[in-house]
C-alpha cells in the first residue's frame, strides 16, 4: 500500500500536461500571426505560388525562425515543446510558411548549432536565427530519396576544398533561400561512412537554382531542383568530422520529422477548426448539420485523431527538451500525424459538402497540402522502417 502511494505521487510529479506561461504565450502570439499577417492572401499566395516573403521576414522578427537556438547565436532559446505550438498554429493557417519555418529551425540552424563549430556558428548561425538569411537542407536527390544513403553529389578532396558536382531535387528553400547545407559523397567505397555534409552559399560559382516545381500542395513554398558544377568548397565549411554527413543528416531529420508532424497537426487542426464551425452554421433537414450523427461522429473521429497526434507530438519535443532519445518517438509522431491530416482534411471537405470543394472555403487547400507531409523528411514508408527497426529489436 505504502509501495503503491510513492508509486502513484511519482507519477503524479513526472506526468505534467500542463503547458507553462510561455510556451502558452508563444502559442497565442503564433495564433495571432498566422490570423492578422498569414490569413489575408493565403489563397491568391497559394493559386500564384508565392512566397510569403514579407509575411517571413516578419515572422524571423518575432524569433519563430530560430526558435530553439541559444540567444547568444542570435535565437529565442525556446525549447522544443513552444516551437511545436508555434508550428500548429502557424499551418492551420499556412503550412508554406511553416515548411519554411520547420526547416529553418529544425533542420539548419539545429544541425549548424549542434554541429557546427563556433566559426560556422557565428558566420552562418547567427543571420539564419534571426531570420536576417534562411536556409534549405539539400539531401534528396533524383536517385537518392528515400534511399538517402546512394548519394552520388560528389564533394571531391582537394586539399583546401571540396570540389562539389551534382544535382539535389525537391529542395524546399531553394530560392528564398540563400544557405545550404549539402550531403555529398566523398569516399564511394566507404558508402554512407564517406559522406560530408558542407555549408554551401547560393551565390557561390557554379551553383545554379532550377526551375520551381509546380506543386499540388504548399504552393507557398518554393521547391527546386539545385545543380553543382565544381563549386569550391573551403574545407572549414565542413560540418563535423570528416565522413560525418550521413550521421550528420540522420540526427537532424529526426528533430525536423517533429517539426513536419507539428505541422501535419496544424494542417489537421485547422481544417477540423473550420468544419466543426460549419457545422453549426449550416443548415440541412431543418436544423444545424452538426445535430446529425454522421457529421458529429465524424467530427468526434476527428478530434480523437487529432488529440492522439498532438499528445505524439508534444512526446518527442518533450523528449527533445530532456535530452533523451527521440529518433522512435519523431517517427512515430510524423507518421502518425501526416497519415491523420490526409483523412482529416478530407473529412473537413466532406463535411462542407461543395463548399469544401472551392478555394474560399479554405478546407481543398489543407487537403492538398496534407499530402505532403506523408512524403518529405521521410515518406511514411521511410518513418515504418525507422519504428520498425526499433520496436523488433
Ligand atoms: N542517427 C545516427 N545514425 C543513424 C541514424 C540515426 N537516427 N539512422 C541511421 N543511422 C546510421 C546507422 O546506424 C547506419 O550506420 P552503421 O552502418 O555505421 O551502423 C547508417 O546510418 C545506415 O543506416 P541504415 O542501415 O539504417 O540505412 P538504410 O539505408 O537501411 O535506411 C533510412 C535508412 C532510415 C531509410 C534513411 O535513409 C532515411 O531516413 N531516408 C529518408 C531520407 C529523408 O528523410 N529525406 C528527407 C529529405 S529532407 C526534406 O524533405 C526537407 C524538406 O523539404 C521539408
Amino acid at each position: 500500500m505504502a509501495f503503491g502511494m510513492v508509486f502513484s505521487r511519482f507519477n503524479l510529479e513526472r506526468m505534467n500536461f500542463q503547458l507553462s506561461e510561455e510556451q502558452i504565450a508563444v502559442q497565442q502570439a503564433a495564433r495571432d500571426f498566422a490570423q492578422t499577417e498569414l490569413l489575408p492572401g493565403v489563397i491568391e499566395r497559394d493559386e500564384k505560388q508565392k512566397v510569403p516573403l514579407e509575411q517571413l521576414k516578419k515572422l524571423g522578427e518575432l524569433g519563430f525562425l530560430g526558435m530553439m537556438v541559444d540567444p547568444k547565436w542570435g535565437g529565442s532559446g525556446m525549447d522544443a515543446i513552444s516551437y511545436v505550438l508555434a508550428m500548429e498554429e502557424i499551418s492551420k493557417i499556412d503550412a508554406s510558411a511553416s515548411v519554411c519555418m520547420s526547416v529553418n529551425n529544425s533542420l539548419v540552424c539545429w544541425g549548424l548549432e549542434t554541429y557546427g563549430n563556433d566559426e560556422q556558428r557565428e558566420k552562418y548561425l547567427r543571420p539564419l536565427a534571426s531570420g536576417e538569411k534562411i536556409g534549405a537542407f539539400l539531401l534528396s536527390e533524383p536517385e537518392a530519396g528515400s534511399d538517402a544513403t546512394s548519394q552520388r553529389t560528389t564533394a571531391e578532396d582537394m586539399g583546401d576544398y571540396y570540389l562539389l558536382n551534382g544535382t539535389k531535387n525537391w529542395i524546399t528553400n531553394g530560392s528564398t533561400g540563400s544557405t545550404y547545407l549539402v550531403i555529398a559523397q566523398t569516399y564511394p567505397d566507404k558508402k554512407h561512412k564517406g559522406i560530408n555534409a558542407l555549408i554551401v552559399e547560393k551565390d557561390w560559382p557554379g551553383v545554379t537554382v532550377g526551375a520551381k516545381e509546380n506543386k499540388l500542395g504548399i504552393r507557398g513554398s518554393d521547391t527546386h531542383s539545385i545543380m553543382f558544377q565544381d563549386v569550391k568548397v573551403p574545407k572549414a565549411n565542413r560540418i563535423g568530422d570528416d565522413g560525418f554527413g550521413f550521421t550528420f543528416a540522420m540526427k537532424t531529420l529526426a528533430g525536423g520529422r517533429i517539426g513536419i508532424a507539428s505541422q501535419a497537426l496544424g494542417i489537421a487542426s485547422g481544417a477540423y477548426e473550420l468544419a466543426l464551425k460549419y457545422s453549426k452554421e449550416r443548415k440541412a433537414f431543418g436544423t444545424e448539420i452538426m445535430n446529425h450523427q454522421a457529421v458529429a461522429f465524424k467530427l468526434a473521429d476527428m478530434a480523437t485523431a487529432i488529440e492522439g497526434a498532438r499528445l505524439l507530438c508534444l512526446k518527442a519535443a518533450w523528449l527533445k527538451d530532456q535530452h533523451q532519445n527521440y529518433d522512435l518517438a519523431a517517427a512515430m509522431a510524423k507518421l502518425y500525424a501526416s497519415e491523420i491530416a490526409q483523412w482529416v482534411t478530407n473529412e473537413a471537405v466532406q463535411i462542407h459538402g461543395g463548399y469544401g470543394y472551392v478555394k474560399e472555403f479554405h478546407v481543398e487547400r489543407l487537403l492538398r497540402d496534407a499530402k505532403i507531409t506523408q512524403i518529405y523528411e521521410g515518406t511514411s514508408e521511410v518513418q515504418k522502417i525507422v519504428i520498425s527497426r526499433t520496436v523488433l529489436k
